[in-house]
Parts: structure tokens; sequence; C-alpha cells
């Protein structure tokens, strides 16, 4: 399937962002926690949610979608073993603290998801580990057991990583005693997640510093919850408004509290913005400037955002600088970016100074962006999700027609976004 887009055209009006893929996946996976009905508010229609439901599925889940409810039931694991599924996302690691806290054991497939670093998931094992789970690792699967249940542990990440976070806090709610997770994630999704497993009757608490605490639970009940919006899809409006010089766009229901960072970074570059009671008004301010940005994770401005970002940078004046440190190979989409007329550089030393795990490797990490570029309409292939959104934003602000080939990748994380777009006065054709 492909995009054929006319650029260029004013956007204007309002945009609704949808429930959040990264909140939403995760909750189907924590439903897996109790044999009672869990209902989720403003789930987004999208790939990775099918690609959750069949994971689910799998292992006895019952469910409903009805526009943006989805109910979901897990009366009991039918089978603790999805290896034979495809490894579309990076979702099916995370069901092995569910599953082996109902069965003792669990099988899993080996992950798949975006081509933007080696995404290894050494954090994720070692701290299922540590909470007791005997884990191998086959060509296709991960293989768990915990004969005698979870028990709660003291844990200490070695990188903050969202999935691991994830994975040892759906690991520990059930399990015997306490555990204490240090250096963990925070992310908006993540608090979204022990919010959910709160309602469902876990204890779970927040320290400073990245810490913590949960207390391990005998059982936990079904839920209705409603998913947090979607904080890259806010970001994505948000550069597609200042981007244009004559847009202006209404990101409704855009939480301030998720985009503190980016509207920092956004009022830098020359974005303008104001906060209402339902959402956020973007547009262009008096012109666009330069800056020097990291990515890092929460509360630092997140690697997701980059590339949208970036195409924003590529209409500003002056020389930019982004450094990614989250991920260590996520410009891929650059290479497309200089054939549509912008001039940008991929370096792999660090042009930052956060403390960066990939300083002295050769990973091409840090970007210079020389604008402003007018940008042209070419023929694009989307390579990842994140990346494709980036594409369609190109394309939305070049001058004339481009094709953009591979939007099921899109269609993953945005629910129907060319209908959503055209609303705003976008021109995009769906073939
Ligand atoms: N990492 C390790 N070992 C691990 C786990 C992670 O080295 O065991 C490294 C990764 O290779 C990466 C970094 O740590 O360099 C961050 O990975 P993290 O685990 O935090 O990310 P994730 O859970 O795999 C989620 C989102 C990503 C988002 C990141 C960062 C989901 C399904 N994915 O990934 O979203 O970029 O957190 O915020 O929640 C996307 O939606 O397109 C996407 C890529």
């Amino acid at each position: 399937m492909r995009f054929i887009v006319q650029g260029n055209k004013k956007l204007e009006g309002e945009i609704e962002i949808k429930g959040s893929k990264n909140a939403a996946t995760k909750a189907l996976v924590a439903s897996l926690l109790t044999d009672e009905e869990c209902v989720l508010e403003n789930f987004p229609q999208i790939g990775d949610a099918e690609i959750t439901f069949d994971l689910c599925r799998a292992f006895g889940s019952e469910i409903k979608q009805d526009g943006s409810i989805v109910s979901i039931k897990t009366p009991s694991i039918k089978s603790a073993t999805a290896s034979a599924l495809s490894r579309k996302n990076r979702i099916s690691i995370l069901a092995l603290g569910p599953l082996l806290a109902r069965e003792g054991k669990a099988e899993v497939p080996v992950l798949g998801g975006d081509k933007i670093g080696h995404r290894p998931v050494d954090i994720h094992l070692s701290a299922l580990k540590s909470l007791g789970a005997e884990i191998e690792v086959s060509e296709n699967s991960f293989i768990a057991s915990a004969v005698d249940g979870l028990r709660g542990a003291k844990i200490h990440l070695r990188y903050p990583s969202v999935g691991a976070t994830e994975n040892t806090i759906l690991a520990a709610v059930l399990a015997k005693g306490k555990t204490t997770l240090k250096n963990a994630a925070i992310e908006p999704e993540i608090i979204d997640l022990i919010k959910m497993l709160q309602n469902m009757g876990a204890i779970i608490g927040l320290g400073t510093d990245r810490t913590i605490y949960i207390e391990g639970v005998k059982k936990l009940k079904g839920v209705r919850h409603k998913i947090i919006t979607d904080r890259n899809e806010a970001a994505s409006f948000a550069c597609l408004a200042v981007a244009g010089v004559k847009n202006k766009i209404k990101v409704k229901g855009a939480i301030h509290e998720h985009l503190i960072t980016f509207l920092n970074a956004l009022r830098r570059v020359g974005g303008e913005y104001r906060v209402e009671d339902d959402g956020i008004v973007f547009w262009r301010g008096d012109g666009l400037s330069a800056i020097e940005l990291e990515t890092d994770t929460h509360p630092g401005f997140m690697t997701d955002w980059q590339q949208p970002l970036t195409i924003l940078l590529t209409q500003a004046n002056g020389v930019s600088v982004v450094h990614e440190t989250v991920y260590e190979n996520r410009f891929g989409y650059i290479e497309d970016l200089n054939f549509m007329g912008a001039n940008i550089k991929v370096f792999s030393k660090c042009l930052g100074e956060l403390n960066c795990r990939f300083n002295g490797e050769s990973y091409p990490h840090s970007a210079v962006i020389s604008g402003p570029t007018p940008l042209k309409g070419r023929s694009l292939k989307v390579p990842d999700l994140r990346a494709g959104m980036a594409h369609l934003i190109a394309a939305l602000i070049a001058e004339g027609e481009s094709t953009i080939d591979g939007v099921e990748e899109i269609d993953r994380g945005y629910e129907r976004v060319d209908e959503r777009l055209n609303k705003l006065g976008a021109d995009i054709k769906r073939v």
C-alpha cells in the first residue's frame, strides 16, 4: 500500500490524537494477570494492537472491540506457548511475567519490531532471572519457568529500559514478597501501566530517583482503564504545524504534562503554542532558528520525537545538531530527507554532552542539519514506523508530489492518519 501526497498545502483545524500505542499494547499484556474482564477505553485501532491481540488470543484471551473500547478477558491460560507467532513487534517478551505467575511456565517468540539498532533484551532477562525465572533462549523463542513461583528481589537496571521496567513490574506484581527496582524508566506509558495495575489491586510505589517499589499480592482483579493519549502523535502533528508557514493546528487530547520537554525544544526552534483545556494549538512564530538537541530517557527529549523535530530543523535558519543517545541507529530516514533536498550529515562521534553508551563506537548517531532547505516531493519507501511518519511529514511540507511505499508500517502505529490529516487540508491518497 502507498500514499500519494500533494505537498505544501495549508493545514488548519483540529486533529484528535488517539490512545498511545506503547501504553495500549502493554495494557493488553497486563490484563493477562487476571482471569477477570479488563475494559480498555481510548484504545487505538492500529496494526500493533492487532499483533498483540493475536499474541493474547494464543494464550486464551477473549477479545471484543467496539470502536475505541476493547474488552479482554483471559479466564484461563489455554496455552503458555506462543512461539509459533511471528516476530512482528516487541511485546511478546512482556507476557513472560504474567504467564509465569499464572502457569509457572511460558514460551514466547524472540522479538521483532523496527530496525533501529540491535535492541538486545539482556536487561529484561536478567531482571526476570533475579525474580527467580529460569530462562532458556532458543533460536526462535524464550522458554521460561518458575516452578516455585516468582519471588520479589532487589533489582538495579544497568540502563532505564522502558521494556525491561515494564517486564519487571508485570512479573513482580504477583510475585511473593517485595521488589525494589532501581534505575527504572519512568515514561508516561509506564505510569499509565502502574495506574492500571494499581486499580487491579497491585501495590506499587514510586520513589524518588527512578526507584519503583512493588509488594506482591495474591490476586488481581478486572479493571476499566482509559489509555493515555499518544505523545508521539502529538509531537508529530505539532512539528507539522510549525514546519509549514501557514499552518495552525489544534492537537486535541495532547497532554501538557507529557510534552514539557518537547514544548521547550519547539519554542527554542521558534514554534508557538497555546495550551487549552482539551489540547494544544500549534503554529509557526516569526522565524525558525537552529538548535542543539539530545534525545534521552524520560523526562528528557524522547527518541520518538527526534524524527519529526529533525524535519522541522531542515526548515530552520542555521546549523542544528541532534545527538541520539537512546538508539544507536535511528537516522535511517536521513538519506531520504537528503534526497528530498535536505542538507544533513550523520556522524558517529557524540556531538553532545550527555553520557552516551555509543561513545567511541562507530554508530551513526549524531546529525548536523543545515537549513533552511526547501524539500521537494519524491518517491520514498518507509524504513520503520516512526521514520514512516517522518516521511509523511516531509512529504506534506515538500513542494510537489511524493509517493510513500510501505504504508503498513505507518498503520502499525497511527490510526487512519491519512483520513485525519486530510480533514486539516492535506491531500493524501491511499492506493
Ligand atoms: N536495551 C538494551 N537491553 C535491553 C533493553 C534495552 O540494551 O534488555 C537498549 C536498547 O537497545 C535501546 C535502549 O536500551 O538502545 C532503549 O530501549 P528500551 O528498552 O527503553 O525501549 P523499548 O522498550 O524496546 C520502547 C518503545 C519505543 C521507544 C522506546 C524508548 C514500545 C513497544 N516501544 O521501546 O517505541 O522508542 O521505548 O522510549 O513501547 C516506537 O513506538 O516506534 C518505538 C520504537
